[in-house]
């Protein structure tokens, strides 16, 4: 591939190129059986999926949220699976009005699933349309225009939304309020993530050596598809130097290649950590932060923060977000020599 020069932050973006996504759906599990971890989670779906398979009933409308990367779409695909059901993708910003949505829902037949990726970002309009719809599989359609203006009601088959969010807390509570089932992905622990990435370079067929794999784990972020595409990276770096097997050496250096620390933390997660530091205590918004470091505010509060927040180096207060000690040491600065300064942190 040309121009295969990818950055930290390349890397942990959602945007993916053609060939990230095809890589990605190579790697993507299609049953439970080869879903790692978020125990919980596949628990409470296994059962779901089942007592609506006894009943023979289409199961519950589902709203599956976390941050980028955790397996969404992934469960979305294994609940059609699993249910043998067929699936409709869709997303939020892709359905202005809602003639789009009354023609994927009408092409939905019984046990069917939609499943809209960025649910929060569905338009108003289409959204009041989704609620009929999910209760009591109905849907009204305006047919022509003034005088002539009529509603045709068409009856839909019993189908199951899947709804993805990485902003939960953006949808409209009536439409949140709408799904039988709410499950929160959160980031994979070592272990969990050590378990992937040996499975996706037996997939991908090259050979990793159990400490390597627990080096690159380490330094994912938490995060299933950035620990991919890693291994990915770093199986280019095997290849350049004609290694037959990836080694803890190997793993150092293409990390050190994609500008990853033994923190496991970006660049712009470093950026954001000092652009918090520079206000020596007092706590900063969004929208200053997102000016310091040239990056969007949904990025920020989608991408960057629920890590650095969750792995305690941020606290998000009601008057911005403030460093905490760990942070602190992590940005360079040393919380100890002012005890107003020290106060001022929490
Ligand atoms: N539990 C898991 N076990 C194994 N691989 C996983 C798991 N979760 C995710 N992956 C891998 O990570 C990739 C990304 O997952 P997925 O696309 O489902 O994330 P997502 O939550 O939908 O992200 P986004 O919010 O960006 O849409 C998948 O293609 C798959 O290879
Ligand atoms: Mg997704």
């Amino acid at each position: 591939m040309a121009g295969n020069e990818m950055t930290r932050d390349d890397v942990l973006s959602g945007h993916a190129g053609f060939s990230e996504e095809s890589f990605e759906l190579t790697l993507r599990p299609r049953h439970f059986g080869e879903f790692v971890g978020q125990a919980k989670v596949v628990e409470n779906l296994q059962i779901w999926i089942k007592a609506a398979r006894h009943r023979g009933e289409a199961m519950d409308h589902a709203l599956f949220s976390g941050p980028p990367g955790l397996g969404k779409t992934t469960l979305a695909n294994i609940v059609a699976a699993e249910m043998e059901a067929d699936i409709i993708t869709t997303s939020g910003p892709g359905m202005d009005r809602p003639r789009d949505l009354a023609g994927l829902l009408t092409k939905l037949k019984k046990g069917d699933i939609l499943f809209i990726d960025e649910i929060h970002r569905v338009n108003v309009s289409v959204a009041e349309y989704l609620y009929a719809a999910m209760e009591d599989y109905f849907i009204d359609i305006m047919i022509d225009q003034g005088p002539n203006a009529r509603s045709l009601r068409l009856n839909l088959e019993p189908f199951t939304l899947i709804g993805a969010t990485t902003r939960e807390g953006l949808l409209p509570p009536p439409l949140r309020a709408r799904f039988g089932v709410h499950e929160r992905l959160d980031y994979y622990p070592p272990v969990e993530l050590q378990q992937i990435i040996s499975n996706s370079a037996r997939i991908l067929g090259c050979d990793i050596d159990s400490d390597a794999a627990g080096m690159l784990a380490e330094r994912a972020r938490g995060t299933p598809r950035i620990a991919n595409r890693f291994l990915r990276r770093i199986r280019d770096v095997a290849h350049a130097e004609a290694a037959a097997r990836i080694d803890k050496r190997i793993v150092e250096s293409g990390l050190k290649r994609l500008g990853v620390d033994e923190s496991g933390l970006s660049e712009m997660d470093r950026r954001i950590m000092a652009a918090i530091a520079g206000y020596e205590g007092r706590p900063v918004g969004i929208k200053s932060i997102a000016v310091m470091v040239s990056e969007e505010e949904d990025t920020i509060e989608e991408v960057y923060e629920p890590y650095l927040i969750q792995n305690g180096y941020i606290e998000k207060t009601p008057r911005g977000r403030l460093l905490t000690i760990k942070g602190a040491e992590m940005a360079g600065k040393t919380p100890v020599d002012n005890g107003q300064k020290q106060k001022g942190l929490f």
